[in-house]
């Protein structure tokens, strides 16, 4: 069976982006595959947190998996610092991966910015981590949104190089699997910018804890165009606001956009923005009130996440002796 890794940022508001995108996703692949899901803890200092929020927004994000459907008793659920295989493994990747291959990282480029000088040692080596994600487990599947495919086949690139250079073939082939290119969730406020937790206005986006009032007055408040809903695809191409809150509506619904469409062509707006709410809420409304009854009872959490581990280091570490015999490391 295909074993499949993916992991999530414990850093702030999880939102519609994040469900649509990349969460649902995982809900549905959980069905004929073996799947851990990741909380990467050891990822998210590789920009400075307040060790509280980082505390909270680990198990929040791990409520949110629950709530959203992951189910942790089938799958494995952990968070990346527990099981001491990332780090380690991480440590040989460092000494596999060439300083030239991290060069060509864009996502580094731009989250170190204009003072690379200052940026953590940490935030450059972030892909080769990630590959240690994925291969202590020897997963072969990885679900991933766009912006990591870079990351996917530097992880490739090191799996391959590990295997040529000790003449062995331990670790396997990396099948990405790009997530969200039909549902990309814009910005409510602009539908040319992707919805994020960064964006300074929290109208731009939908959180997965907003509650039904929230939703609809965001959703009232989206920018539109003044024109009806057309009654083809291609007429939405010139109208990114149109097109999001339409993308949205079809996602939520498992419907494609052309089948919305026909449905709705000729309503304005208004109309069409109250049964986007309507459908929003039904989605949403469950997620958040299960993840508000989870946070409730923290220590619930937690011991998810701790069985979760104790089973991730069950597979990682006999992968991590494999790797360490490999390279030579005396094991007496
Ligand atoms: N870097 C990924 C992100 O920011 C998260 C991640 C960490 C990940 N390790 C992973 C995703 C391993 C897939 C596989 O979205």
């Amino acid at each position: 069976m295909d074993r499949i890794f993916s992991g999530v940022q414990p850093t702030g508001n999880l939102h519609l982006g994040n469900y649509l995108g990349a969460i649902r996703n995982w809900v549905k692949l959980q069905e004929g595959h073996e799947c851990l899901f990741c909380v990467v803890d050891l990822h998210a200092i590789t920009v400075w947190q307040e060790p509280e929020d980082l505390r909270r927004a680990t198990r929040e994000v791990a409520a949110a998996l629950i709530a959203c459907g992951i189910d942790a008793e089938r799958h494995v659920l952990f968070n990346q610092s527990r099981v001491r295989a990332h780090a380690q493994l991480a440590w040989i990747f460092n000494c596999v991966a060439r300083i030239g291959w991290l060069n060509r990282m864009t996502q580094f480029k731009e989250k170190a910015g204009k003072d690379r000088e200052n940026a953590s040692v940490g935030l450059y080596a972030y892909p080769n981590l990630m590959a240690a994600d994925i291969l202590a487990y020897k997963a072969n599947m990885v679900p991933v949104g766009e912006d990591q495919k870079q990351h996917l086949e530097l992880a490739r690139d090191i799996a391959q190089k590990f295997n040529h250079d000790y003449k062995v073939a331990l670790f396997p082939d990396i099948r990405p699997l790009i997530l969200g290119e039909a549902t990309r969730v814009m910005s409510l406020r602009d539908g040319t910018k992707k919805m994020s937790k960064s964006d300074a206005s929290d109208a731009s986006r939908i959180n997965m804890t907003d509650h039904a009032d929230q939703i609809a007055d965001k959703i009232k408040r989206a920018k539109t165009d003044p024109h009806p809903l057309p009654d083809d695809v291609t007429a939405l191409e010139a109208r990114p606001e149109a097109r999001n809150l339409v993308g949205i509506y079809a996602a939520l619904t498992d419907r494609a956009v052309a089948d919305v469409l026909a449905e709705h062509a000729g309503t304005g707006f208004a109309a069409f923005k109250r049964a986007l709410t309507d459908v929003t809420v039904s989605v949403l409304e469950p997620i958040a009130i299960r993840m508000r009854e989870l946070l409730a009872h923290p220590e619930r959490v937690d011991a998810v996440l701790k069985r979760g581990a104790e089973r991730a280091g069950a597979i990682a570490d006999p992968v991590l002796a494999e790797v360490e015999e490999v390279v030579g490391f005396l094991r007496p």
